[in-house]
């Protein structure tokens, strides 16, 4: 069955506009997870502009709570951010690149030139049984590039068809959508084929969800934005069931 992770960046995003203590991070994830998140996502960025590390070992403890959820550590492979999964031990870390004037991730890890500099940390993180996957553009020179990494999992960036979509209008059979999406879809299908798990993520909506969740062998969306958007005007534990409503709906009928 397809499942959510939910990225509660945001919120601390919020708490920091004022530097204060709310909203917290930790009662949104327990919110999402009412709701039905499989899978909480935190980005723990080098400026700590919204996620600290205290939130982060919080997480940890919530999630260990509470069967059956998983917490995803998005980082850069610094040996600083490797050392922080070392003694916080999420179930995954999401390997993605940081760029420290971005306003969110922008574009893939280029897990092929990146190869050298990856290599150690994926297998340091592997070797203290997490999963690991890649947060990847859709091409299948960076799935082989993954795989030879030894990930575990990659996480598609579905950036470029949600641009696509917004610009179509939402008109999913405008030929560019449909262009970006095949280019998930064919990743998605080379990434199973090399015994990964198949997971995508950015730029989800509400409205550009079901064709990428209709994808098959597809395990994993990771949502964040568009959910904590909603939660202002529905609350978190409504806005992710709502997302998660539209997921099993498309979902493909064994995936
Ligand atoms: N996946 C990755 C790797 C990300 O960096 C982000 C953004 O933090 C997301 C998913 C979620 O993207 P959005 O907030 O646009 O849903």
């Amino acid at each position: 069955m397809i499942q959510i992770g939910v990225n509660i960046d945001h919120v601390a995003t919020v708490r920091e506009a004022r530097r204060g203590g709310e909203p917290d991070p930790l009662r949104a994830a327990h919110d999402a997870i009412l709701g039905g998140a499989h899978c909480i996502t935190v980005h723990l960025r080098e400026d700590r502009r919204h996620i600290n590390d205290d939130d982060v070992t919080r997480l940890r403890d919530l999630v260990e709570r509470t069967a059956g959820v998983k917490l995803n550590l998005e980082m850069a492979a610094t040996s600083e951010l490797i050392g922080i999964a070392r003694n916080v031990r999420p179930h995954m870390c999401t390997l993605v690149p940081e760029r420290r004037m971005e306003i969110t991730t922008e574009g893939g890890l280029d897990v092929v030139a990146l190869r050298n500099e990856l290599a150690d940390g994926v297998a340091q993180l592997k070797d203290l049984g997490m999963i690991v996957s890649a947060f990847i553009d859709p091409d299948p020179e960076q799935v082989a590039g993954a795989s030879k990494l030894g990930c575990d999992a990659c996480e598609l960036h579905t950036g470029p068809y949600a641009h696509a979509f917004s610009a179509a209008g939402g008109d999913f059979l405008h030929k560019p959508v449909q262009r970006e999406l095949e280019r998930v879809r064919s990743a998605g299908q080379a990434i199973v084929e090399r015994r990964m798990r198949f997971h995508a993520g950015h730029a989800l909506n509400y409205h550009n969800v079901q064709p990428v969740a209709a994808l098959s062998d597809l395990a994993e969306l990771h949502i964040g934005h568009a959910i904590v958007s909603r939660a202002i005007f529905t609350g978190l534990r409504e806005a992710v069931a709502e997302m998660i409503a539209l997921m099993r709906e498309a979902a493909a009928p064994n995936t």
